[in-house]
């Protein structure tokens, strides 16, 4: 099976974790657009659940397929949140973020009862970093962010969209992805990025995710 084939396996099983009544978080990217299409299928079936979402794509494509969409904060709980990643390890712990949407999504999943990643087995790695890590960064005084962690040897690079500019967020930050080649201690990076005034969120996301769906050759399997 390609690359494709495995996202969408991957997205239509995780639509069997939701429950009716559930309030559901829908991630970003192009695995979770399987688990919405699916997920568009059983709401026109006669499922009843309410969702929010972590992107302007995701609410795009949740409302035209007629799912019921709440924002954040008009909701009290979400009770499962299913969204992709780009790099897994063994403890669960990962990177996410390619998207560029990574700021909502770890809004969404610190908020979720339970969190599920939905992933090719391409993600799933030994040790984090070869994915670059992204860091969505207020434009203000950005360059001179950049400077500090280059200083750092960090690596950083500014993700720049097809025109040349500077990639914009939903929220209208920018994108510094870090290529790091491995990342050996996640949390203290985690901590010591935590700290760095003008980084609004970074994409490790640590000790958040309790199941992981991935996709491989011979079908989805689900790992708790
Ligand atoms: C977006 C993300 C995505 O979930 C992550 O990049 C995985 O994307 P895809 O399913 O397209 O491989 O974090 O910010």
């Amino acid at each position: 099976m390609d690359q494709n084939e495995l996202k969408k396996a991957v997205g239509i099983k995780s639509v069997d974790f939701i429950k009716p009544q559930m309030t559901v978080g829908l991630g970003t990217g192009s695995t979770v657009y399987y688990m919405v299409e699916e997920l568009g299928r059983r709401v026109q079936a006669g499922l009843k659940i309410q969702c929010v979402t972590t992107s302007t794509r995701t609410w795009d494509q949740a409302e035209k397929l007629g799912i019921p969409l709440k924002k954040l904060n008009d909701v009290d709980h979400i009770d499962l949140t299913i969204d992709g990643a780009d790099e897994i390890d063994k403890n669960f712990q990962g990177i996410k973020g390619g998207g560029g949407a990574h700021t909502y999504e770890k809004t969404v999943a610190l908020n979720s009862q339970r969190n599920l990643w939905i992933v090719d087995q391409s993600k799933m790695v030994t040790t984090l970093g070869q994915f670059p890590l992204p860091l969505e960064v207020n434009p203000f005084g950005c360059q001179q962010l950049f400077q500090r962690l280059e200083k750092e040897g960090l690596k950083p690079a500014f993700r720049i969209d097809k025109q040349g500019n500077n990639l914009l967020t939903d929220m209208k930050n920018y994108i510094i992805d870090l290529h790091l080649g491995q990342i050996k201690h996640p949390h203290l990076l985690a901590d010591w990025l935590d700290h760095q005034t003008g980084i609004i969120e970074h994409g490790l996301f640590l000790d958040l995710v309790n199941t992981v769906v991935v996709g491989c050759d011979d079908g989805p399997k689900i790992i708790e």
